[in-house]
């Protein structure tokens, strides 16, 4: 079954949108494989924005996502991947479809209050990069044969 990184940034948990995003994600029948709250490092946070690190704005980026605690997660589903950048939205929320989390809570590029995975590859090496495997909970819930035919 396909996985995704997700993580509420650290403007997500100081607006407390943690139980929303989870919500919104639990309700749509995808299934939490990984959950944590942490501080990330330099190094960590270095490394999972490092395709962007000639970008102007990546020296923000990472002092903001190192500037308090995250919650990382990872989500399992068919088509999670896509479906996940679905629900989070547009890069910029102002212009986010309202229904999309972005969309819905916020307002600026800089604060825009999740990550998610752009693509499996990606998801696989993030998740790696985040989790340790032991971290990982396979389990199967009892909602799976009403969601999937
Ligand atoms: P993310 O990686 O955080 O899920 O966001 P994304 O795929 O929608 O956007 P990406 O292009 O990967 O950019 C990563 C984060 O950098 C910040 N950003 N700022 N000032 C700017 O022009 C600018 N562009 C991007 C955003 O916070 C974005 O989420
Ligand atoms: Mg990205």
């Amino acid at each position: 079954m396909e996985r995704t990184f997700i993580a509420i940034k650290p403007d997500g948990v100081q607006r407390n949108l943690v139980g929303e995003i989870i919500g919104r994600f639990e309700a749509k029948g995808f299934t939490l494989v990984g959950l944590k709250m942490l501080k990330p490092s330099q190094e960590l946070a270095e490394t999972h924005y490092g395709v962007h690190k000639e970008r102007p704005f990546f020296k923000d980026l990472v002092s903001f996502i190192t500037s308090g605690p995250l919650v990382a997660m990872v989500w399992e589903g068919d088509g999670v991947v896509a479906a996940g950048r679905l629900m989070i939205g547009a890069t910029n929320p102002l212009t986010s479809n309202p229904g999309t989390i972005r969309g819905d809570f916020g307002v600026s590029i800089g604060r825009n209050i999740i990550h998610g995975s752009d693509a499996v590859e990606t998801a696989q090496s993030e998740i790696a990069l985040w989790f340790n495997e032991e971290e990982l909970v396979d389990w199967t819930p009892v909602s799976t044969p009403w969601l999937y035919e």
